[in-house]
Order: structure tokens, then sequence, then C-alpha cells
């Protein structure tokens, strides 16, 4: 079977912009794949983390993965920071990666800026981190959302570098974006995507969020001033309007055009109670089982431990292969 590997950064609660954009995908691709999944706790460093909260939201999204379909009987389910690895192949792309493309990382100047009191090397060299990720395990499809993509870009870049001086190496791997709702963008500024690190909690809806704040959120959204209102797919001039669609698009599985034939006639206010009903029904069983995971803690531990194995196995292996074409000598 073909090789999947993802991951989130446990930098927050992990929102529906995660479950549309990648979650959903993860389930879906344990069927056809050997799929690892991973928690991102190393990437979530470069933004200073209280280490209480890091913990548990490390936890928390291990549980949400398990919640949301990731079955660890098929697939790996591990934390980033206990598969040394990652680390160990991240130093060696970086002699492989260049300062300018790094430079030109969107993700980079964009978070540079918003927290311009700690643009530290590992948050210049995050996307080397994804890189080792990714070519650790020889993968060959990486399910991401669409803000992912530039450093999957990086990552093959990187592959195929290496590869052409060493032989090859690695798996050159194939970015997974979905066809609907691969960018989900903020309620209250429809222009920037949905983070789950936003510092305006009214922007984003997280997978655990009580009901009626759910539905809260959505009321409050943003849409336009068009007079009068009409609902249809409108990007550019409408991006309230049209990020509420996807959600539903995606939440639903109805295309955008057979939705806004729905609405025709209706006030934005049916959107967005229809969107928010949506998404409440999606994430009820999803808490649910949450609820039961989270209090395991020794099905938790059994899981973690498993899947570091599991990981370390392969991850072992592509090191091994990479020391050797470098000139390490072998231990
Ligand atoms: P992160 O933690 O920001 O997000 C996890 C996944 O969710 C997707 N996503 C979204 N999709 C649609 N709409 C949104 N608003 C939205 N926000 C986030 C992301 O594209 C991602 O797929 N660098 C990665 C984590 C990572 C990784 C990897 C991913 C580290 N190593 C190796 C894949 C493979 C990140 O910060 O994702």
């Amino acid at each position: 079977k073909p090789i999947v590997l993802s991951g989130a950064q446990p930098s927050g609660q992990l929102t529906i912009g995660n479950y549309l954009g990648a979650l959903r995908q993860w389930d879906k691709m344990q069927d056809d794949y050997n799929c690892l999944y991973c928690i991102v706790d190393l990437h979530a460093i470069t933004v200073r983390q209280e280490p209480a909260a890091l913990r548990s939201a490390s936890l928390d999204s291990l549980a949400l993965y398990l919640a949301c379909g990731i079955d660890p009987q098929r697939s790996a389910v591990f934390m980033q920071s206990h598969v040394p690895e990652h680390s160990q192949l991240a130093w060696v792309l970086n002699c492989y990666t260049q300062f300018g493309e790094l430079s030109r990382m969107t993700q980079f100047k964009d978070k540079s800026e918003r927290h311009n009191n700690n643009v530290n090397a590992g948050l210049f060299t995050y996307p080397v981190l994804m890189a080792a990720d990714i070519l650790l395990y020889q993968a060959n499809q990486v399910p991401v959302g669409h803000d992912q993509k530039q450093h999957l870009e990086l990552a093959r870049d990187v592959a195929s570098r290496f590869n052409a001086i060493h032989g090859d190496v690695f798996t050159v791997p194939e970015p997974f974006i979905p066809q609907v709702a691969a960018r989900v963008m903020s309620l209250q500024e429809p222009t920037k995507k949905m983070s789950k690190s936003d510092e305006n909690p009214w922007n984003f809806v997280g997978l655990l969020e009580d009901p009626k704040m759910i539905s809260k959120k959505f009321k409050k959204a943003i849409t336009d001033s068009e007079d009068p209102p009409r609902v249809y797919f409108d990007q550019d001039n409408k991006p309230g309007v049209a990020n509420l669609l996807n959600i539903l698009s995606g939440v639903t599985g109805n295309d955008v055009e057979a939705l806004v034939a729905e609405y025709e006639g209706k006030m934005y206010g049916h959107l967005k109670t229809d969107v928010a009903d949506a998404v409440i029904a999606l994430l009820e069983p999803v808490q649910q089982k949450f609820t039961e995971i989270r209090a395991d803690h020794t099905l938790m531990q059994q899981v973690l431990r498993a899947g570091a194995a599991k990981a370390r196995e392969h991850a072992a292996k592509t090191l091994q292969q990479v020391n050797d074409a470098v000139g390490f000598v072998a231990p």
C-alpha cells in the first residue's frame, strides 16, 4: 500500500478548518493507504507555548484524531517528539535547503510579522522539519489544506535535490488537497484563513465547542451588505457568504451550486442557521467519543507507544540510508 503521512500542530484546539481541510481526508485514506498521523509538537514550539497548555493540547489532539475516525489498529498515531529521527533528519535537510528558499515561505513572512518579538531560527526552518516528517516515511501522499501547499513544494524540491546528489534515497511526495473546503476562512475576517491560534475566538470554531456557542459564532459571522441580500458564490466580492457555502458543502457533501439553488429568495440568516446546525450535527458524535477517549489514559498511552514504535521502525531505516548517503561513518 502507498504511504500517507500528515500532522497538525497542538498549538490550540483543532478547528473545523483542520477537520475539513485535513482530518476528514485522513480518516478516508486509511482504507487504501498505510497511514501515519503525527501530532507535531516540535513545530508547535516555534511559537511560545505555555508548557501545561502544550501538554494538554497535545493529548486533546490525540483524542480528537481518534474521535474523528483515525483507527490506531490500522494507522500509526504518535507524537513527533517521541520519534527523535524527525529532528535528526531535519538537521541533515537543513544543509540541503537554501536560506533564500526559506525566506520566500509566505507562512514564515506572515508569522514573523505577527510574532515579531520571537522570530526564532526554528520558525525559519520550520518547513525543513516538515519536509523531514514526510520524507522520513517515504510518504507518497500528504493530505493537507491549501495553506500547506507551499511547504509541500519545498519538501518536494529538497527531496529531488538530495536525490540528484546522492541517488534515489527519498520518495518525492504528492500533496493531497481536497476539492471542497481546502481553505476555510475566518468567520469575522473572511479574507484570512481560519486559524486555531487566532487570538479572537469569534474567528474560528473549535471541534470541542459547545453547540450553543457554535450557533452564536455562525450567527455573528460577517457576510456583506448587498441589498437585497442574495446567497450565491462569489469569492472576491462576497467572501463571507462564500465561506459559509464552502463549510456547508464540506460538511454535507452537497456541491456549492446545488446549495445556492436552495437559498434562492432566502436571507443570510437561513444559511447561517443551516451551517451551524450541520456543523453541530457533525461534531456531536465526535465530541462524545472525545470525552470517552480523553478520560482513558491507559488507552491513550498504549496508542502513543504503539504508534511511536511503528513509526520509528520506518524512520530508522530511512535515516540510516540518509546517513550512509551523506558519508557518515556507521556506528
Ligand atoms: P496546522 O496545524 O496549521 O493544520 C493542520 C492541517 O489542517 C489544515 N488547515 C486548514 N484547512 C482548511 N482550512 C483552514 N482554515 C485550515 N487551517 C489548517 C492544514 O493545511 C493542515 O493540513 N505545518 C503543518 C503541520 C505539519 C504537517 C507536517 C502537515 C507538520 N509536519 C507533515 C503535513 C505533513 C501545520 O501547521 O498544520
